[in-house]
């Protein structure tokens, strides 16, 4: 998509040898609990309620998942990610608690590099996109906003970055747990005003928000601007 430095998460073989070994948890990050009940409250306190339909961006092995299948009605959850194969990891080993009648069909598990949602209803009402941008180029959040805009019914996407003050953005910064961000490799980091343009002319209307979360990210939450 651009010649910037690709993430780790595009190395050749890197998700089939971590998956392999057993490690589908710690290639999305490990701290499993924490994550997800963060990526769970963040989208209760956003007005989520069990008969909406969710879409979790990049869901990897299913750190939200496990927990928000518990919470929506059957069928209301829909995950993508760059690796099926660590989707499917997460369904055959992180789904336990989840009565069986809650979990998702091997349908609603889809690979998708691109950010073009192949396959994925219209009714969804709620996307989440956690910890995924941090490691791509701008370019694709740039193509995942503008993508997000064909689904009619989506009431918010949720998403986090990076940020770093604007006269510093242009080196590494590092970031308030000690994480080192970039402005042209992973991890990268954006600028507060950089994301609210890009929200604004792809017709995204984005909240920063004040919330702790881990890593030192930082949340948006953005609604269709018209
Ligand atoms: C740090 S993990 C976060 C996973 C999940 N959102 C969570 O919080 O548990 C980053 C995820 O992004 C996925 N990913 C990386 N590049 C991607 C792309 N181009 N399209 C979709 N997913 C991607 C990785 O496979 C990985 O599962």
């Amino acid at each position: 998509m651009t010649d910037l430095p690709p993430s780790p998460y595009e190395a050749p073989g890197f998700h089939a040898e971590a998956i392999a070994a057993g490690r589908h948890r710690a290639i999305v990050g490990g701290r499993w609990d924490e994550t997800g009940r963060a990526q769970m409250a963040l989208l209760l306190d956003a007005g989520l309620q069990p008969h909406h339909h969710l879409l979790d961006i990049g869901a990897g092995s299913l750190r939200l998942g496990c927990k928000a299948l518990r919470y929506l009605e059957p069928g209301h959850y829909w995950a993508t990610d760059a690796s099926r194969d660590l989707l499917l990891a997460g369904l055959r080993h992180e789904l336990a608690e989840v009565p069986p009648a809650q979990r998702p069909p091997e349908s609603q598990l889809i690979g998708d590099a691109a950010f073009t949602f192949p396959g994925v209803p219209d009714n969804i009402t709620h996307a989440i996109c956690f910890a995924v941008f941090p490691h791509l180029s701008p370019a694709h959040t740039e193509v995942a906003l503008a993508n997000l805009r064909r689904f009619p019914a989506l009431e918010l996407f949720a998403f986090t970055v990076f940020l770093a003050p604007e006269a510093e953005a242009g080196a590494p910064y590092r970031q308030a747990d000690g994480v080192v961000t970039h402005p042209a490799k992973p991890p990268y980091h954006r600028t507060e005003a950089s994301v609210q343009e890009l929200c604004a002319r792809l017709g995204w209307q984005a909240q920063r928000q004040d919330r702790m979360l881990p890593r030192g990210q930082v949340l948006f939450l953005a609604r269709r601007a018209g």
